[in-house]
């Protein structure tokens, strides 16, 4: 009897095909995306030892006092994992030097001027969206201009890596971004444009979260 014989290797495969076409028809399209994580970059020697009083997203007020040298700009973009899913939670920090090169760090003599933060955070949210009042980063001894990233979920970081800036003619020199391949160079090197109340940078940051 037909009805009772167990049912052919075509037709599971069919049901099997159904049941991955009904899945993707479920599955959000963002979860279908495979994106590239950022590429890591060393942290450097000047992470903060004790972080500043004042650690929000502007690094050009400190306190009281606003920063006055050199080119204000926005960097922002969204964090997501590698499915472009955004990572509600996770803490975005950066951190870099002053308009003369000096980072707020004793291995650097302490000559960073106190009116610039040198250092922000800020947590995402549902969106993953961050963003940073900062200095279009400045070059000092040794490299080319750039801006230290650490991303962080709960207790675990994510990613710690260096943002850097399109058409810098130091960058070619710079003995960290030539080690970044194409891609990754064009991951970390980004555009800064000129906007309506500053530039501004968009940095997309992809984690493996
Ligand atoms: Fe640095």
């Amino acid at each position: 009897m037909p009805s009772h014989r167990p049912p052919s290797r075509r037709a599971l495969l069919l049901r099997g095909a159904g049941l991955i076409a009904a899945t993707a028809w479920l599955t959000p399209a963002f979860a279908q995306t495979t994106l590239r994580p950022t590429p890591s970059q060393t942290e450097g020697p000047f992470y903060p030892v004790a972080l500043p009083a004042d650690t929000d997203f502007d690094l050009l007020r400190t306190g009281s006092a606003t920063y006055g040298k050199g080119q204000p700009a926005w960097i922002e973009g969204v964090v997501t994992d590698t499915r472009g899913v955004p990572v509600s939670g996770a803490v975005v920090e950066i951190w870099q030097c002053d308009q003369d090169g000096h980072y707020h760090h004793p291995g650097d003599g302490g000559k960073a001027d106190p009116a610039f933060q040198g250092f922000g955070r800020v947590s995402v949210g549902r969106d993953g969206r961050y963003r940073f009042r900062t200095l279009k980063p400045a070059p000092y001894s040794g490299r080319t201009p750039h801006i230290h990233v650490k991303v962080r979920l709960d207790r675990h970081d994510l990613l710690t890596t260096q943002m850097y800036v399109v058409g810098d003619p130091g960058n070619a020199r710079d003995f960290l971004w030539r080690r970044l391949n194409e891609q990754g160079q064009a991951a970390l090197t980004r555009p800064f444009v000129a906007g309506a109340d500053g530039l501004r940078a968009d940095f997309p940051i992809v984690v493996q979260a």
